[in-house]
C-alpha cells in the first residue's frame, strides 16, 4: 500500500524484545538517530515471557568452551560454530552489560549470580530473575533504559514490507500504524539499516509458548524482500507445556526447564520416570530427546499428556523459587505443591529464520536480523535451553557495531541453488481473511507437528495451497489480514522444508525417516523466493 507519511532515520529497529532494544539502545548511544517500531506495546513480545533465564559461562569452573560442546551437542551437527564461539565466548560480558543496563539478576548469600541447570546444560549455568521471571525483568529494564535514553518508539505499528532503493540495497521499511497519534494509517520509515527483531512464529501451530503477536512478521518479510532463509523446519516444541485439554489453542503455560533443573521428574499416570536410561541426563537431557520421549509415552500409553512431579520442592521452595508457574497452575486448578503438573509438548521456538553472518548481515544489503527472526547457526537443528536472550544480547550488540562502524554495507553471499524456492507474492500481496488462522494452524499442527512424514507434510502442503488459492479472501487490510497472511507464507515455506529434509534431526522429527542422516543431510536447506517468478 502506498504510504501517507514518512520520517527519516538512521536505522529502524522492528521489534521491541531483547535484541530489538539492545540494538537500538546501542545505536542510539553511537549517536544514531535511531526508531523502534514494534506491533504491540514495546514490552508485549516473547522475551516478556521467557522463565528459566539466560545462559552464560558465569559460574566458577564454567568456560565458554563448556558452553560451546553443550550447545554444539544440543544443534545436532548442524551449528554454526564460529557463531557458536562468538556466542559463548561474548556472552559473559554481555550479561555483565545488561546488568549495568539495569537488569536485577537473582543472587545467592554471597551476592553471586544465582546459577540453574536446564535441558542439554552439564553445568549450572542459567541466571535468572524474579525466580522464573527473568524475561519480564530483562523486558522492564531494557524498556525503562529506552525510555530514559528517549529513544524514539512508535508502538502498534506492524511492519509490512522492506523499501530498497534502485541498487536494491535497503531504504527503510513500510509500517501500518493503528490508533490514534501523529503517525495513523500506512507510512514509511527510510533508514539506510533496518534491524528485524520481530520475535517467532509460534502461532502458526494451534498450542504454543509464544504470545499472540508470534506470527512469522518478519521471515515473511525477508522472503518477500529477497533475503534468504535457513532451517526453517526446525521448529522446537518444548517439552513441558501445561496441558489445558486436547483442544486448547494460542499460548499456553510454559513449566520452565528449571524446574527440572532444580530436581522435578517426568512422570507417567502411574508414578514412573520414563526419563530414566533414555539418557545420561534423564530429565535434563536435551530439549528434542524429552519431548519426543514424552511424545512417545503418550503414545505408547494412548495418553493425552504426561506428568511432571515437583511436589517434594515444597510449598515454601514453590513460592519462592518459581512463582510464576505456581500462579499459573494455580489458576488453572492444578496445584504443583499437591500434586504432579500434567504436562504436554507444544510449538515453542523457531530455530531456523532469516539467514545471518557474525555481524547479523542478512543477504539483503544494509537489512539486519537478530533474535528470534535470525538464523545465525547458533542454535543448529535444536536450540540450548536459555541460549535464545543471550543470542539476541551479543547478536543486536554486534549488529550495531557493524551499523555504526560501515556505512558501505556488505551482505553474505547467497547460497548457490537454494534447496527450496518459494513462489513470489503477487504485488501488492492479496490479504487473507483473519478467518483462515485458526484453520492455518490446525492445518500445521496436524501435519507439521512434533510428528512429521511425507504423508502428513504433502497433506499440510495441499490444504495451505488451497487457502492461498481461494479468491474469496479479499480481506480489509488491517493487522489480523497481513498476520494470517504472513502465517500462511511462513507456514508454506516451513512445510516445503520440512518435506524436503528426508531425515530425522534435532527438533525435525520424520516418523517415515526415523535415523539421522549425515552422509546427505549435514547441510541446511536454504529457502528464498526467486526474483521474477510468480
Ligand atoms: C524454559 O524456561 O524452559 C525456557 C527456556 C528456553 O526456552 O530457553
Amino acid at each position: 500500500p502506498a504510504a501517507g507519511w514518512a520520517i527519516d532515520a538512521d536505522v529502524v529497529v522492528v521489534g521491541s524484545g531483547v535484541a530489538g532494544l539492545t540494538a537500538a539502545l546501542r545505536c542510539t548511544a553511537a549517536g544514531l538517530a535511531t526508531v523502534v517500531v514494534t506491533k504491540a506495546r514495546l514490552d508485549d513480545g516473547s522475551t516478556r515471557w521467557a522463565q528459566g533465564g539466560i545462559a552464560a559461562a558465569l559460574g566458577e569452573g564454567d568456560t565458554p568452551e563448556q558452553h560451546l560442546d553443550d550447545t554444539l551437542v544440543a544443534g545436532a551437527g548442524l551449528c554454526d560454530e564460529d557463531a557458536v564461539r562468538l556466542l559463548v565466548t561474548e556472552g559473559p560480558d554481555a550479561v555483565r552489560r545488561l546488568i549495568a543496563t539495569g537488569a536485577h539478576f537473582d543472587t545467592d548469600a554471597s551476592g553471586a549470580i544465582s546459577l540453574t541447570r536446564e535441558g542439554g546444560h552439564h553445568r549450572r549455568r542459567i541466571a535468572h530473575a524474579g525466580g522464573d521471571a527473568t524475561g519480564a525483568e530483562i523486558s522492564r529494564a531494557l524498556v525503562e533504559a529506552v525510555r530514559t535514553r528517549a529513544v524514539r518508539t512508535i508502538e502498534n505499528a506492524l511492519v509490512l514490507d522492506l523499501l530498497k532503493d534502485e541498487h536494491g540495497r535497503t531504504a527503510g521499511i513500510t509500517l501500518h500504524v493503528m490508533g490514534e497519534g501523529q503517525h495513523d494509517g500506512v507510512g514509511a520509515v527510510h533508514a539506510p539499516a533496518v534491524v528485524l527483531a520481530t520475535g517467532g512464529m509460534g502461532q502458526v501451530f494451534s498450542a504454543t509458548t509464544n504470545p499472540s503477536v508470534s506470527t512469522g512478521d518478519g521471515v515473511a518479510l525477508a522472503l518477500r524482500a529477497g533475503a534468504e532463509i535457513s532451517d526453517l523446519e526446525f521448529v522446537q516444541f518444548h517439552p513441558t507445556v501445561l496441558f489445558l485439554g486436547a483442544d486448547s489453542e494460542g499460548q499456553q503455560p510454559l513449566v520452565s526447564e528449571a524446574v527440572r533443573g532444580e530436581g522435578a521428574h517426568l512422570v507417567d499416570a502411574a508414578g514412573t520416570r520414563f526419563m530414566l536410561g533414555q539418557h545420561e541426563l534423564a530429565e535434563l537431557a536435551p530439549r528434542d530427546i524429552v519431548a519426543k520421549a514424552i511424545t512417545r509415552q503418550m503414545q505408547a500409553q494412548g495418553a493425552e499428556h504426561m506428568y511432571l512431579d515437583a511436589r517434594h520442592f515444597g510449598a515454601e521452595m514453590w513460592e519462592q523459587r518459581f512463582p510464576t508457574i505456581l500462579a499459573a497452575c494455580r489458576s488453572h486448578g492444578i496445584d504443583p505443591v499437591t500434586e504432579p503438573i500434567p504436562v504436554a509438548p507444544a510449538a515453542h521456538y523457531a530455530s531456523g529464520g532469516i539467514r545471518t553472518d557474525l555481524r547479523g548481515r542478512t543477504t539483503v544489503p544494509g537489512l539486519y536480523a537478530c533474535g528470534e527472526v535470525a538464523c545465525t547457526g547458533v542454535h543448529g537443528a535444536n536450540r540450548l535451553a536459555s541460549n535464545s536472550l543471550l543470542e539476541g544480547l551479543v547478536f543486536a550488540e554486534n549488529i550495531a557495531a557493524d551499523i555504526v562502524a560501515d556505512p558501505d554495507r556488505g551482505a553474505p553471499t547467497p547460497v548457490r541453488g537454494a534447496a527450496v524456492e518459494a513462489e513470489r507474492p503477487g504485488d501488492p500481496v492479496p490479504l487473507l481473511d483473519p478467518a483462515a488462522r485458526i484453520q492455518i494452524q490446525r492445518i500445521m499442527t496436524n501435519g507439521a507437528g512434533v510428528l512429521r512424514s511425507a504423508g502428513s507434510l504433502a497433506e499440510a502442503a495441499e490444504r495451505l495451497e488451497a487457502i492461498r488459492a481461494d479468491e474469496r479472501k479479499a480481506a480489509v487490510p488491517g493487522v489480523e489480514a497481513w498476520e494470517t497472511t504472513n502465517l500462511l507464507l511462513v507456514a508454506r515455506v516451513l512445510v516445503a522444508a520440512a518435506a524436503a529434509r528426508e531425515e530425522t534431526r534435532g527438533c525435525h522429527w520424520r516418523e517415515d525417516r526415523p535415523d539421522r542422516d549425515d552422509t546427505d543431510w549435514r547441510r541446511h536447506l536454504v529457502v528464498r523466493i526467486t526474483p521474477g517468478r510468480s
